[in-house]
């Protein structure tokens, strides 16, 4: 019997399907092209700020960076630079930052975002608002056509003292969007305590908020409120790693 030779059809190169943790560093390092020697830098906190972090403590070792100051805008990132060597410094010692780049969780199309999600708003709210320049870095998951409508957290920071109080005061406020306030606990079921000592308490939506500014100036008028994780009009670029490539967004 004689055997056919089937001809083999040339082999396709295997589609690179880059995992949401490899788009998170893409997004870093490429904001680490704006950093320069000398920079006052906010340091972001989160999985993506991560590799930005890291990336910035390559290029001091490798002497590409020189005279980088470091303001965290954690603990955690405090402890991360730190264990870099990143010369780290505050915002009472430097007022006015070059630059800052950070993570969010969600980015709306006008730039807007929402962070917090990973527990740090407050220190990276007080850092980016003294920032010259704030490069936001996500990858293309968190980009939304409305902050607060994707059903997950917005998270706002409130003082322990009756945060009960203060969730309803929260709930009550956005009752129309179908509003659940529910305190953030840790991993052993105990309040998630923030850097400050404060809880959060995270809001979950039914509907989309409706004005972005009056909902966070009567979010902020609550007297047993921190903060909120709705940053407006602070992010000057977004840049945005997604399978097809990098979108750098400017405001
Ligand atoms: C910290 C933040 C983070 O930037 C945000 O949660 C994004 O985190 P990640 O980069 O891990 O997705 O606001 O609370």
């Amino acid at each position: 019997s004689s055997m056919e030779v089937l001809a083999m059809p040339p082999p396709l190169s295997p589609p690179v399907i880059l995992t949401q943790d490899e788009l998170k560093k893409i997004a870093a390092y490429k904001a680490v092209e704006f950093v320069e020697s000398g920079m006052i830098l906010g340091l972001g906190t989160g999985s993506t700020a991560k590799h930005a972090v890291d990336r910035i403590g390559e290029l001091l070792h490798l002497g590409k960076l020189k005279n980088i100051v470091g303001i965290p805008t954690s603990k955690k990132t405090q402890e991360q630079a730190l264990s870099l060597g990143i010369p780290l410094s505050d915002l009472d010692n430097h007022p006015i930052i070059d630059l800052a780049i950070d993570g969010a969780d969600e980015v709306d199309p006008y730039l807007n975002l929402v962070k917090g999600r990973g527990g740090s708003l407050l220190r990276g709210k007080m850092v980016e608002g003294a920032c010259k320049k704030f490069v936001c870095i996500v990858d293309e998951s968190k980009l939304v056509k409305h902050l607060g409508g994707s059903g997950l957290a917005m998270p706002v920071e409130v003082v322990p003292f009756c945060w009960k109080f203060t969730a309803n005061k929260l709930r009550e406020m956005f009752e129309d969007s179908g509003c659940v306030a529910q305190l953030r606990n840790d991993c052993k079921g105990e309040p998630f305590v923030t850097d400050n000592g404060n809880y959060i308490v995270d809001l979950y939506l039914k509907k989309e908020m409706g004005d972005l500014r009056v909902s966070s100036d009567a979010i902020l008028r609550i007297a047993g409120v921190v903060e909120h994780g709705m940053f407006l009009d602070m992010a000057t670029t977004v840049i945005v790693a997604g399978e097809l490539g990098i979108t750098t967004k400017n405001k």
